[in-house]
């Protein structure tokens, strides 16, 4: 099976479980040159054959930007609720999104006596044919 149409059905089964209250949250990690990670919580805001989708930050917030005070937050907030009241929201220009081609998904299941289900889907480019091995847990 294509690991993106079984990845769809397990995010279905998420999203109509109640105790998951975001069952899209995900962590995003990347690594430097110099070996640093570096990883941020973000939403999957689309997911089909073509990747997984990702977007940034929006207007009333200046992402990891220091804070002097909540108030400030919730005053940038009014301000733009009220300066776009009725209209169109255009796209902050700091916004932007991502989408990543996987070439390796893997899937891992809980087993009793930590004989744990693994199993890694890979494939050699977007497009190509995917490929399922199982791995030792
Ligand atoms: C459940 C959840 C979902 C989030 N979704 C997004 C998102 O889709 N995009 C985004 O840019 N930030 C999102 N955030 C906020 C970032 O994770 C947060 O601003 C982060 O601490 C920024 O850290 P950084 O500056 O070190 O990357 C989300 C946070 C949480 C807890």
């Amino acid at each position: 099976m294509d690991p993106i149409a079984r990845f769809t059905e397990l995010l279905e089964r998420a999203r109509k479980t109640p105790a998951i209250a975001e069952p899209t949250g995900m962590t995003l990690s990347t690594v430097g040159a110099d070996g640093r990670p570096s990883a941020r919580i973000v939403l999957l805001k689309g997911v089909d054959s073509d990747g997984l989708v990702f977007f940034l930050g929006a207007w009333a917030s200046e992402q990891s930007a220091p804070l002097r005070a909540r108030e400030d937050l919730e005053k940038r907030f009014a301000e733009l609720e009220r300066k776009y009241e009725g209209k169109d929201i255009p796209r902050p220009p700091h916004w932007s999104g991502y989408r990543v081609a996987p070439l390796v998904v893997e899937f891992w299941q809980n087993r009793p006596a930590r004989l744990h289900q693994r199993e890694v889907y890979t494939r050699k480019a977007p497009g190509a044919p995917w490929t399922m091995t199982l791995l030792n847990p």
